[in-house]
């Protein structure tokens, strides 16, 4: 494979001549420019990106940490991230972090050693200490962590508000509330809306609230055991995965969904409308969350100016099946 070395000989420059063309930094006359261009396309020369990123302690990549690939609503998030970031010739290091801090923070690490460009975060478990010691660009999405950053979120209280308002006008007065981890602030959030749209409708019970932890097991085994010892005839739950749990479980007992008890997820990933029947959820905007933080990161890392750096989408409810009752 030709190096740097071929092609300054054959070009009839020195490596540092070829290295100002490849880089574009410093000047090259128009004569000698042409006669590297040519040298680099006869011999099919490749920069060395390893070389490359330490000698200009740039990568044209970005770190983007989930915290659980394996929820169908992070990988459209991942696919709108990386649609953008390739518009703009970056590439994407995915690091999935389990929820787990500790893991992060490697993640972290491993990424400035790879002199990634920016970083977009869709997990909170960092401090906002922690995160300021991050040397590049950092881009909040998803999951609030810091009003002082860049952020895209969407506005999981007012979701939370219209899905219980929701299982109200259809008639619910029972509502139970499946919440997702006590660590991720969109699940705070959403309990946040839940409970205050429950007072104001002088139907607030704390024994209505159990935490599903985003998973679909859990949310399953605690929704069968509600089921079984109190009298709910709605949930909301606090993300489609543990709505598909909760839909298993009442379906496990023999219960109708709706017209027993009614079903509302949030999130509307695809797998809201293969279920039977399908579930109601509050559809987050999830691909134009992700392109909207790629963009962001971009005017970051190029300096460019952000006329508004916090973002709060607005989210719709979207009635199916597990909400029409007869
Ligand atoms: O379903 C996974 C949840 O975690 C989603 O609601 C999303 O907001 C993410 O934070």
């Amino acid at each position: 494979m030709a190096t740097i070395r071929d092609v300054a000989k054959l070009a009839g420059v020195s490596v540092a001549t070829v290295s100002r063309v490849l880089n574009q930094n410093g000047y090259v006359n128009k004569e000698t420019e042409k006669r590297v261009k040519q040298a680099i396309e006869q011999l099919n020369y490749k920069p060395n990106e390893v070389a490359r990123t330490l000698f200009k302690k740039t990568s044209r990549t970005i770190g983007l940490i989930v915290p659980d690939i394996s929820n169908p609503f992070f990988p459209e998030l991942v696919r709108a991230v990386e649609d953008v970031m390739n518009i703009y010739d970056y590439t994407v290091i995915l690091c999935n972090s389990d929820e787990k801090g500790e893991k992060e923070k490697e993640y972290i690490d491993i990424l400035k050693q790879r002199y990634v460009d920016g970083i977009i975060l869709t997990t909170n478990q960092l401090t906002i200490g922690e995160v300021s010691k991050i040397d590049v660009p950092v881009v909040v999405l998803d999951r609030p962590l810091d009003h002082s950053l860049p952020s895209v979120i969407a506005n999981n209280y007012e979701g939370a508000r219209m899905a219980t308002r929701h299982l109200y006008d259809i008639g619910c007065r029972r509502i139970a509330h499946i919440q997702g981890p006590l660590h991720v602030v969109n699940a705070v959030e959403r309990f946040n809306g839940y409970r205050d749209e429950m007072k104001e409708l002088g139907l607030w019970d704390e024994q209505l609230v159990f935490l599903g932890d985003y998973n679909l097991k859990l949310a399953k085994e605690v929704t069968l055991h509600a089921l079984q010892t109190l009298s709910i005839d709605g949930i909301f739950a606090g993300n489609d995965v543990m709505a598909v749990g909760a839909l298993k479980a009442a379906q496990q007992l023999d219960l109708d969904v709706p017209n027993d008890v009614a079903i509302i997820g949030y999130d509307n990933i695809p797998l809201s409308e293969m279920t039977t029947p399908e579930l109601s959820t509050v559809s987050q905007p999830i691909y134009q969350m992700g392109a909207m933080a790629a963009r962001l990161l971009v005017k970051k890392i190029e300096g460019q100016s952000i006329e508004q750096s916090q973002h709060k989408l607005p989210v719709q409810l979207i009635q199916r099946k597990s909400t029409m009752r007869e």
